[in-house]
């Protein structure tokens, strides 16, 4: 067994599922209205705002209500995960793999609300997602990007093996135009990274 991540009900079709996902203490599916409420308390909060591209500020559940039609109407190219415990089956952030062709491939991205942050859980998210995307797309390198001013965030990245490309720009609904890192994972580097976990495991 090279990966701890359980995908639950497989896809051979990357763009048209959202298999969901166990780790140790997550459960990843794919969103719903039910999750309307929540996720609207959670994510009004400018301090995650500031950090993606498209979350506005305020965040009402209108803005929820949008964001899951959008995922239910196919406007995201990949899955779009609500992260919950699975324990409680609290949800406590959204993740995300999606195709930024014109970045150059397969992209992953994350936030959790505040209450959520400094446990581990956007780690254990992240791996998650880099897993599926080596695992059910042939691609050679996973990409992820941050705000310069997110250490958090790039902690997350490095703790998968990221390694930085560089620097470029993104126009951020609520802190306009911001510079960011992109950070781009080899599937060799997953590889390594996932037969070490196997043989610490084994041990
Ligand atoms: C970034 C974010 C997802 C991190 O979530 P999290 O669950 O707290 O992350 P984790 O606990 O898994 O790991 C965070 C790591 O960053 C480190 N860290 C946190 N704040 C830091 C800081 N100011 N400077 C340096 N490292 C920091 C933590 O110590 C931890 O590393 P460690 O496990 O080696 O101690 C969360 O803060 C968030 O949602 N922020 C707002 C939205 C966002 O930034 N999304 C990402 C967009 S690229």
């Amino acid at each position: 067994m090279i990966a701890q991540t359980n995908i639950v009900s497989n896809s051979s079709a990357f763009d048209l599922e959202t298999p969901v996902l166990e780790t140790k203490r997550l459960m990843m599916r794919p969103p719903h209205r039910a999750d309307i409420e929540d996720l609207a308390i959670i994510g009004n909060d400018r301090q995650i705002a500031e950090m993606t591209s498209r979350m506005p500020h305020p965040y009402t559940q209108d803005d929820a209500l949008a964001f899951i039609e959008g995922f239910e109407n196919g406007q995201n190219e990949g899955c779009i995960y609500a992260i919950t415990v699975t324990e409680t089956g609290r949800l406590i952030g959204m993740g995300s793999v999606e195709n930024r062709a014109r970045f150059g491939g397969l992209e992953i991205g994350y936030w959790l609300g505040q209450a959520f942050w400094g446990k581990g859980y956007a780690t254990e998210a992240a791996s998650a997602l880099v897993d599926l995307a080596f695992r059910v797309t042939e691609t050679d390198v996973v990409l992820a990007a941050c705000r310069t001013n997110n250490p958090a965030s790039r902690k997350v990245l490095q703790k998968q093996g990221f390694e930085f490309l560089g620097l470029d720009e993104m126009d951020s609904r609520v802190a306009g135009r911001v510079p960011i890192e992109r950070h781009s994972l080899e599937r060799e580097i997953w590889l390594a990274k996932k037969a070490e976990e196997s043989q610490r495991a084994s041990q």
